[in-house]
This record gives structure tokens, sequence and C-alpha cells, in this order.
């Protein structure tokens, strides 16, 4: 089964301005290659400039966030719809909108349905925090995580049609933006898991789906997440700010 690569910058709340998001996907458009697919994941509200800016590149767009909502009376939330006209897809369960914006297993589920209901790509995180990693609660964690979007999916995707947009990304909470990435022997074992969960719990050919490893990865680090079976692509934070450093991450998974 061969499985698309993928690497997609999450730039979280950075730039601060147009301008500088501008410059950003500039510099990421004349560094994307042609093997694997780019994409970058801008604030919201600098969607649409990035999107001008990407027009005619190979660059995908995303974004990080989406409502659980189809519409109405949501204040400042935006609507997988409304997202259609901009990006290729979106996060959804990224760690810190489930620990600052209060996303549990279930708001991630009905997220995930409004994306790919909406015809989007949709990139569900998943990962174990420091205290499960440590207790080795790793694979209940990720099994746990699947199983109200497993559930959800079941219940929605009658002709199986929705999983073909269905990206995981594998991002364990205390390698995020620590610098202190999960080994690549760590990854495999969890996108084992997943892959497991998914076919079990979800009735999924787990090895259609893709799964990106995200965690303080670096151009020198990417190397061994590309060599780790089972990865396909990084989901990059801190790193996907600097266009240089993101164009090394994604010539190693080239
Ligand atoms: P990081 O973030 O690369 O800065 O660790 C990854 C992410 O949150 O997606």
């Amino acid at each position: 089964m061969t499985r698309p690569r993928i690497v997609i910058g999450n730039w979280k709340m950075n730039p601060l301005t147009p301008a500088a998001a501008t410059t950003l996907a500039t510099a990421v458009a004349r560094e994307a290659g042609r093997v694997v697919r780019v994409g970058v994941a801008p604030p919201a509200l600098f969607i649409p400039v990035v999107a001008e800016v990407l027009r005619e590149t190979r660059v995908g767009i995303y974004a990080q966030d989406v409502s659980a909502e189809e519409k109405g009376a949501f204040t400042g939330q935006i609507a997988a719809t409304m997202l259609t006209s901009y990006v290729n897809g979106t996060l959804v369960g990224h760690s810190e909108a489930r620990r600052y914006l209060g996303d549990d297993d279930e708001r991630v589920a009905k997220k995930l349905i409004q994306v790919l209901r909406a015809g989007l790509e949709a990139v569900l995180c998943i990962g174990e925090r420091e205290d499960e990693f440590d207790a080795g609660a790793t694979e209940d964690v990720l099994a746990a995580q699947l199983g109200a979007p497993l559930h959800a999916l079941s219940e929605s995707d009658r002709d199986g049609r929705m999983t073909e947009r269905f990206v995981i990304a594998y991002e364990p909470v205390w390698a995020i933006g620590t610098g202190r990435p999960a080994t690549g022997e760590h990854a495999t074992a969890a996108t084992k898991t997943i892959r497991r969960v998914l076919e079990e719990d979800g009735g999924i050919d787990g090895d259609a789906i893709p799964i990106l490893y995200g965690g303080s990865v670096t151009a020198s680090g990417a190397i061994e997440f590309a060599k780790a079976e089972g990865i396909d692509g990084a989901l990059v934070g801190g790193a996907s700010l600097k266009a240089e450093e993101f164009a090394g991450i994604v010539r190693a998974f080239a």
C-alpha cells in the first residue's frame, strides 16, 4: 500500500502580521518540491491572504481548528463549510485545542465529521501526555482517543468515502514544543497501535490511512521519522516558521 507523504507546517498563533504570513508562505512555496505533499496551517484570520499567495503553487492550506457545529449562534467559531472556499483541510483535536479550548473526544469527533462531510481533509491529532507515557499507557490512550471519532465515522461514513480524506497525526503531548521528540521506534509502535485500532474498532483499512508524526520535529531530526516504519510525514510546529528549516524537513521525507 503506498500512502502519500505529507508534511504540514502548523504555524499556531504566528506570525503576527499578514505581511509576515505572506512572506513565510512565499518562502515555503519556493522551497516545496514535488515528491511530498506540503501544507501550511496559518492562523485563521490569515488563511485568505495565504491562500492567495499559494494559489498557483503545490502547497496546500489547512486550518488549525474548526467548529463542531454546522452553523448558527456560535460566536467566534468558523464552520467547516466556510473553510471549503480556502483550504484543503484542517487539523482537529490538536492537543493545544484540547488543553486551552476544552476539546474532548466527543467534540473532536463532531469536528471530524463536520470536516469530512464538507469534503475537506481532516488531520486528527492524538497523543499521550507525559504522565501517561511514563505509566506505559500510550496504547490505551490512543485507543481511547480514537473511540469517539471512529464511532462517529461508522455512523456517518455510509459508503466509506469519508475515510479517503482522513489523516492521523500522532503527537505525543510531551514532545510538542519541548525540543524532546519521541524516538522513531516509539512513533512506529504508535502507528501499529493506531492502525490496529482503526481496523478492530473502526472497520477501516489502517494501511490506507496516512499517519504523521508531530512533536519537536527539526530538519536534522526529521530523518529518523522519515525512516521510521509506518510514519508517512510530519506535522511541524516551531520549525515550520523558518522556511529553510521546514524545507529541510520536507526534503527528509522526499
Ligand atoms: P512542535 O509542534 O513542532 O513545535 O513541537 C508540533 C505541533 O504542535 O503540531
